[in-house]
């Protein structure tokens, strides 16, 4: 596993690690960023790139674990996707061995399909709790996930930009990176001033979700996602990247941003 290790400005560190990822081309990849500054007043950044997914799940579990261990009461930001679900498996794991309590969690999730009810087999609330909230101590109602059920997109992301101040913070926030780059569901370009917000589907997130769904008119065509401006207030951000298409892919984010 190489380990690369470097500080850079508050901004343009989404920036750095896009660069990174291009340079190392790596399919499993996890970067941990930690948003408090050092003493020259930057954020730093940890790339790490693992041999293979199940090594990367490791790595992501243990650093969601250690947040939990040394805050019991902690905040931590979920991602729904392929990529978290070995570290979530994980946790399970270390759960039933009684190495870890969720009692005091609080968790909060980047996005929720608009339109999709919590029963629904694709909705992102169904897969935290089938993936994880089920089989582990966290209390169900201290778990978030924006309300694809509320038609006001208006009223959705207002009610979910206050749980997310109500709760204090986000101490360790989990990411998924899409193939075209996107963060939660903010598609490349996206403005970073954005908190919780309704978005529009690009037909290109349309098309890669249509696995999910029996056919592609039942593919939602909004959601509603935290924006950069809620997850990059997060205490720590860790990036984990899986899939080989995705060395590549971000380049177009990264040079959309520039
Ligand atoms: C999920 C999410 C998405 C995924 C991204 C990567 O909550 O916000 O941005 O992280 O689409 O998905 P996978 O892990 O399936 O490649």
């Amino acid at each position: 596993m190489s380990f690369f290790s470097y500080s850079c400005a508050k901004r343009p560190h989404l920036l750095s690690f896009i660069l990174r990822l291009v340079m190392l081309k790596s399919e499993n990849l996890l970067t941990v960023i930690f948003n408090s500054k050092n003493k020259k007043g930057r954020v730093t950044m940890k790339i790490l790139k693992t041999k293979d997914y199940e090594q990367m799940s490791r790595v992501t579990a243990n650093i969601l674990s250690a947040q939990v261990i040394m805050k019991p009461r902690c905040v931590l930001g979920l991602a729904t996707g392929s990529t978290p679900i070995g570290a979530y498996r994980q946790l399970i794991d270390w759960y039933e061995k009684g190495d870890i309590d969720f009692s005091e969690v609080t968790s909060i999730n980047l996005d929720e399909y608009k339109g999709l009810s919590p029963e629904n087999d694709q909705s992102y609330r169904y897969f935290m709790n089938t993936n994880l909230f089920n089989h582990i101590n966290i209390k169900k109602e201290n778990t978030y996930v924006p309300d694809g059920l509320e038609t006001d997109a208006d009223r959705a992301c207002s009610r979910y930009n206050q749980i997310t101040a109500d709760l204090g913070g986000i101490d360790l926030q989990l990411l998924g990176l899409g193939n075209n780059g996107h963060i939660g569901f903010n598609e490349p370009g996206a403005a970073f001033e954005k908190e919780t917000h309704c978005v529009d589907l690009t037909q290109s997130t349309i098309n890669a979700n249509a696995r999910f769904f029996s056919s592609l008119s039942e593919v939602p065509k909004q959601a509603y996602t935290m924006g950069i401006k809620t997850i990059m207030q997060a205490k720590k951000i860790v990036v984990a990247v899986s899939g080989a298409g995705k060395a590549t892919g971000p380049f177009f984010l990264w040079r959309e941003i520039l």
